[in-house]
């Protein structure tokens, strides 16, 4: 299995162009279930957009992506996307509407097919994702609104089997503003008969991105970004060509890299205000930023204060931004707290971080991080996607060698990230664990 081994202490200088949102691009991959074809840029070059695809092939979908990913053929320019800048999805002649086991439970965001095939082959069966190291992340939301338009669900064998005569628009009030869930309902809503509301509808950014997309379709969804989306269902939907946002999670990534050894660091294809409670963390905390048109430049923060945040939906701080704001944390002057309140088991990569000499206490939902830390390299254990980016950020800051192992994790969601920071400057590379 691959690894990561990093040198730390060398500081980060130039620019770095920042990849397609995985969490944009995976809702609108899915929206092709909805039937007709598109086409899109920008899509990033992930283990979970490739699963995506392979998926979408089962479920009888004609994909093409051209040119063939430059990766493997021109080497690697990061200032380039890795990945073909054309991807073309369009339906095949068989509609399958079964999303089996072994990819769903690869990616649990394979629930995103429910939603689309009821509405256009109103049947699927689709495995329970079960739970995950970060949390048991049930989809009751998401049933429980398919059910009120009109789908009939059953649980068997630890798979749902769900169909319906055809969806009705209808009211569905969401007890928790979940992300894929709120994505799941506007997706079955835009082919329903009739016009569906959600409230305490989730807010991200990438259900913007989603609903520009469909909007760009022909669907009639108005409010997305706001807690209450209308959608109102249309018959068909039509041919476009869509550039999928840029990852804000990378984004806020590579600015507490900066943050941490950046002597210059500029990221681009960026827009601010997707980004803000990222960046208002890092100002409380003794970054200066400096905000273009489509870029951000940031350097180190010569002493960075300690704060306290929580978790929380967009637009509040990130729970995906958590375990990468807390190597930050580590070294800081003085305290820090994070109360996680997205998920209920996401700081499996606090132990390691200990390991390498952060000294963070765990007291059920909050971190309490005691500053002044010095971080050392260590052989450390990536546990989940965004954990592997926390640990590779406390591991360019440690002093010495760390190896960061079960590096595929951080694949499902990073573009070659080690190039990325190698071209700035980082002493990283790819190998293979247990190499001398
Ligand atoms: C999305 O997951 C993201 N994934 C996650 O990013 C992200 O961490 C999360 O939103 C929160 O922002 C994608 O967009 C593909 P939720 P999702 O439904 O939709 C509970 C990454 O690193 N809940 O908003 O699964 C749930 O247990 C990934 O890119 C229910 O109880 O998250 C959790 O505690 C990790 N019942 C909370 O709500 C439901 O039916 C938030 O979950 C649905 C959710």
């Amino acid at each position: 299995m691959d690894a990561f081994r990093i040198v730390g202490g060398h500081p980060l200088r130039g620019t770095v162009r920042i990849s397609g949102s995985k969490n944009a691009a995976l809702p609108i991959l899915f929206s092709s279930l909805l039937g007709g074809s598109f086409s899109l840029s920008n899509v990033p070059c992930l283990r979970d957009v490739k699963t995506t695809l392979l998926l979408l092939e089962q479920l009888g979908l004609k994909i093409s992506v051209r040119p063939e990913p430059l990766a493997e053929s021109k080497g690697f320019d990061h200032n380039e996307p890795i990945w073909s800048d054309l991807l073309e999805i369009s339906e095949g002649t068989t509609s399958p509407f079964e999303a089996p086991y072994d990819l769903v439970r690869t990616m649990r965001a394979s629930v995103l097919c429910l939603g689309p095939l009821l509405a256009r082959r109103k049947r699927a069966r689709v495995s329970l994702p079960g739970g995950c190291l970060i949390g048991a992340r049930p989809i009751d939301m998401h049933l429980k609104a398919f059910e009120r338009m009109g789908a009939r669900i059953t649980i068997h064998h630890g798979y749902i089997d769900a169909e319906t005569d055809g969806l009705e628009g209808s009211e569905i009030s969401l007890p928790y503003p979940t992300v894929t869930g709120t994505e799941n309902i506007m997706m079955a809503a835009v082919l329903a008969r009739g016009t569906t509301t959600i409230t305490n509808a989730a807010e991200e950014p990438e259900i913007v991105d989603l609903a520009n997309f469909l909007v760009a379709r022909g669907a009639r969804i108005t409010g997305a970004g706001t807690s209450t989306i209308r959608i109102v269902g249309v018959e068909r939907l039509d041919p476009v060509h869509y550039s999928v946002m840029f990852d804000r999670i990378e984004a806020g990534t590579f600015l507490v890299a900066a943050a941490l050894l950046g002597e210059e660091v500029t990221i681009r294809e960026v827009e601010s205000s997707p980004l803000s409670s990222i960046l208002d963390v890092l100002k409380a905390m003794g970054a200066e930023a400096e905000i273009h048109t489509g870029a951000i430049t940031l350097g180190a923060i010569r002493r960075p204060r300690g704060l306290s945040l929580r978790t929380l939906p967009y637009p509040g701080f990130p729970t995906d931004m958590q375990a990468q704001i807390l190597p930050l944390m580590a070294i800081a002057e003085g305290p820090s707290s994070v109360v996680e309140t997205v998920f209920e088991n996401r700081f499996t990569h606090v132990m390691e971080m200990n390991r390498m000499g952060a000294n963070i206490e765990i007291h059920g939902s909050q971190a309490m991080v005691r500053g002044g830390s010095r971080l050392e390299g260590a052989a450390v254990m990536a546990s989940d996607l965004r954990a592997s980016a926390g640990l590779v950020l406390a591991g360019l800051i440690a002093e010495g060698e760390t190896e960061v192992r079960r590096v595929y994790h951080i694949d499902r969601g990073y573009e070659a990230i080690e190039k990325k920071l190698e071209a700035l400057g980082a002493r990283i590379k790819r190998i293979q664990e247990d190499s001398p």
